[in-house]
């Protein structure tokens, strides 16, 4: 049998889970979502989304994971399969592997451009007295989005060396193992990314009113910018599904994450105060950092030209253009990139660990193998993006349907998990062993009947809302978004194929007979 691992420390085990959640949906996402959504009101149906959705699901997947790994399983194939007590339920689990490999995809390069970005300000290519123009050429033509395959060209042969680079260094702390790659790594770049975060912060707060011909263009107007209310917009349900996707996304709940993380604490170790801790980790760097630097530091230079309208617009344009004009802005815009980076490969490593645990225990490769196989079918799925960059339409689809949309459907297995097979009794008592703070029973509550609730309406407002059909749109007319979905389909089917097979494994190996008579003492 494979040997398992544990984490070193409690600090360790919470910063490795804040760092999966703490990633580009704090600082690039979450500004984006509040400004389109309302403002301040954005706040209502968010913090109603984080009580009933996002953290007492953080408990459940905290809970099940610490109790398949205590069984000896740390990818969800397997941890569903003791859960259930039925080894068919390995399928589902299939999911689990799906959404962080197919996000870690298109994730990846995201991180790359961050990386690319903090490069280019530290060799001032990025400043305007190296006149790089207008920051939005700049940036399609940085991403390739006006052609696909613009950036296998030798013009970014550098961006591909960026990008393989990130790559390298994901698999490098992989590797190196849960204890002494991501934990040793998280340890010490966490509060690296708080720092930077905070310097760039206060550097915000502090720009008064740079340009006295627009006096309006201040850091309070910056503020009010974003967070005055509109409550107008709470009348509206995609503010609600939006506010549910960004708590999703942004605490890394459905991603097969977290339960695979605490799969490797030991039976005992605290998972009630840590989850909770991770999760307030994570609004911090979510609301307090990333909600007061971007769009109003944008305000306070383009006044109301600022772009809400899109996730990227808003980091790799904008902001390049306010760091042309603020006082020692090469420097800051190097900070703010670097952060934005470290910050990624946090959260990228944690989708690569599950699939390489899945590797190791489902098919009982070493870990040389299991990394190998993953860096080639990673490598593949972050080529195919790569080579279809026009209009990021690859990347947009990916991250509809996988990123936003099977997020809802994997948070829902883990609810009706957690709720009804495990049962929220014995839930409870798992949840408390070795607690150290006691969770009011109404939150078992809440996950028995109201988040399950809460997670099909979401579901069935996704599946038929506006950018549902868009993207429906999308597949039929292009030929590059059916290919993705096509692609999804191809790695999904792959994976089941590997779940099929590492479950014949386990059985002959009679890996779940002892469930069925254990104690659970
Ligand atoms: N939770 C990660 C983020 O916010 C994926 O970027």
């Amino acid at each position: 049998m494979h040997k398992s691992e544990n984490w070193g420390t409690r600090i360790g085990v919470i910063l490795a889970v804040a760092g999966s959640a703490v990633g580009l949906g704090n600082f690039l996402r979450f500004p984006g979502q509040v400004a389109q959504n309302g403002g301040g009101a954005f706040m209502i149906p968010y913090f109603i989304a984080l009580l009933i959705l996002g953290i007492p699901l953080c408990w459940a997947e905290w809970t099940m994971g610490r109790y398949g790994g205590v069984r000896g399983f740390h990818s969800s194939p397997g941890i569903f399969s003791v859960l259930c007590k039925t080894p068919k339920a390995r399928y589902m689990g299939t999911i689990g592997l799906l959404i962080p490999l197919i996000i870690y995809m298109y994730y990846v390069l995201i991180e790359a451009w961050c990386l690319g970005y903090a490069i280019s300000y530290l060799d001032g290519s990025l400043m305007p007295a190296n006149n790089p123009g207008d920051y939005g050429v700049f940036f399609d033509n940085f991403i390739g989005a006006n052609s696909d395959g613009a950036l296998l060209t030798a013009e970014h042969n550098w961006f591909l060396g960026v990008l393989l680079v990130t790559f390298g260094l994901n698999f490098f702390f992989l590797y190196r193992g849960i204890t002494k790659g991501i934990e040793a790594f998280c340890r010490v770049v966490m509060p690296i990314m708080a720092m930077l975060a905070i310097i760039v912060l206060i550097r915000v707060l502090t720009l008064g009113t740079p340009d006295p011909a627009h006096p309006d263009q201040n850091v309070i107007n910056g503020l009010g910018k974003l967070w005055n209310p509109d409550f107008s917009k709470l009348a509206n349900p995609s503010t609600w599904l939006a506010a549910s996707g960004q708590i999703f996304f942004s605490l890394s709940v459905g991603f097969g994450v977290i339960i695979n993380y605490a799969s490797y604490l030991r039976k005992k170790d605290d998972i009630a105060l840590s989850g909770l801790t991770a999760s307030s980790m994570n609004e911090f760097f979510e609301v307090c950092l990333g909600g007061l630097i971007t769009i109003p530091a944008a305000f306070i230079f383009l006044g109301n030209a600022v772009p809400t309208n899109s996730t990227f617009a808003l980091g790799f344009v904008a902001l390049p253009e306010v760091f042309a004009h603020m006082p020692m802005g090469q420097l800051f815009g190097f900070l703010w990139f670097f952060m934005l980076f470290i910050a990624a490969i946090t959260s990228s490593l944690s989708m690569l660990q599950p699939v390489i645990a899945f590797f190791e225990e489902g098919l009982g490769l070493k870990r040389h193998a299991s990394a190998a196989i993953l860096g080639l079918i990673s490598m593949l799925g972050a080529g195919f993006v790569v080579y279809f960059s026009k209009g990021t339409v690859a990347m947009d689809i990916m991250d509809f349907w996988v990123g936003t949309v099977l997020l809802v459907v994997l948070a829902l297995i883990q609810a009706i998990l957690y709720g009804w097979v495990l049962g929220i009794e014995k839930g409870e008592k798992e949840l408390h062993r070795g607690s150290h703070i006691r969770i009011p029973h109404f939150i078992q509550l809440i996950l028995k009947y109201v988040t399950p609730l809460f997670l099909l309406i979401i579901f069935f407002m996704f599946i038929t809302g506006e950018d549902a059909a868009k993207s429906v749109k999308a597949i039929q007319d292009n030929p590059v978004a059916k290919m993705t979905m096509m692609f999804i389909l191809v790695i999904f089917g792959f994976l089941l194929l590997m779940v099929h097979i590492a479950g014949i494994r386990w059985e002959k190996e009679g890996r779940f007979d002892h469930l069925l008579e254990e104690e659970d003492d």
